[in-house]
């Protein structure tokens, strides 16, 4: 598969900072309470995300796509069935699986950079390695903006600060819920591109959660489509087209139509 080659060397050979993390999700179900009454929010998924794949989930609103994503996160446990991280059960949050959320909630307060040095800082690691929030920086193209504060920043930019407070962690997994749901669609198309790049020279694993079917088709090399709630996978389809790749790929508008299909809506294509 075409991520998977490039997680072992990355491009022009660069050798990747930390090997991503292989996630299992063993027949989970998940449900919440309502008003009194019980909510079943995901009925027995199960996924198997190879290290170094970005794979991007899609499905109706509210169906239970953030849900996962914080299951996987260990900000919850399921209500059955197991999450395992490289083989061994999620128990709680960790620096090595970091999610990143459509709002950036950087602190108004903290400069960009001190924004950035949230995760060392809160692990005690910032005096021996500060010099990786400067690389996170660079690497979302910030370096200017360092001392900059939030109120000082575009959305895009706030958007990539946040990645860069995440990637100070050299996380295993990247998991980003709608990250560019809110930016103009021309930084959208260049984040994608950036995104991109960036999960190809790190190794990281990624899991995208996105209401936009050519995003989804752009970046990731699997999408899995989810029903209606309770979510279950509806389909599973490998996105088998090399890097940097193109928008107007005749194999992605397939994929497309097929999407469109299973979500209901080819008619309006
Ligand atoms: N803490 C909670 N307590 C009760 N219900 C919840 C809770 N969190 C989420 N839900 C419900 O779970 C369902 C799935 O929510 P979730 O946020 O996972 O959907 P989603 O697929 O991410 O939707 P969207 O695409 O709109 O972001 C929704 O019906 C929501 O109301
Ligand atoms: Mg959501």
């Amino acid at each position: 598969m075409v991520a998977l080659e490039t997680t072992v060397t990355g491009p022009a050979g660069t050798a990747p900072r930390a090997a991503g993390m292989a996630i299992d999700v063993r027949a989970v179900s998940h449900r919440f309470e309502l008003h009194g009454a019980p909510l079943p929010v995901l009925d027995g998924v199960e996924l198997r995300v190879e290290p170094g794949e970005l794979v991007a989930l899609l499905g109706p609103s509210g169906c239970g796509k953030s849900t996962l994503l914080r299951l996987i996160a260990g900000l919850e446990p399921p209500s059955s069935g197991r999450i395992l991280a490289d083989g061994r059960p999620i128990g709680g949050p960790d620096p090595s699986r970091v999610v990143v959320f459509q709002d950036p909630t950087l602190y108004p307060w903290r400069t960009v950079r001190d924004n950035v040095a949230l995760g060392l800082e809160a692990r005690g690691l910032l005096r021996s390695q500060g010099r990786r929030v400067e690389e996170a920086l660079a690497l979302v193209g910030l370096t200017g903006f360092a001392k900059a504060y939030p109120h000082q920043l575009s959305g895009g930019m706030a958007q990539r600060a946040a990645l860069a407070r995440a990637l100070v962690n050299d996380p295993r997994l990247l998991v980003l819920d709608e990250p560019l749901g809110k930016l103009d669609s021309l930084t959208r198309l260049a984040m994608q591109s950036e995104l991109v790049e960036l999960w190809r020279s790190s190794g990281f694993t990624g899991l995208l959660v996105t209401h936009d079917i050519e995003e989804a088709l752009f970046m990731a090399t699997r999408v899995i489509v989810f029903s209606e709630r309770p979510a279950r996978i509806k389909a599973d389809l490998p996105v088998d087209r090399p890097y940097p790749r193109h928008r107007g790929d005749p194999v992605l508008t397939e994929l497309r139509h097929r999407i469109l299909e299973l979500l209901g809506l080819a008619e309006t294509w």
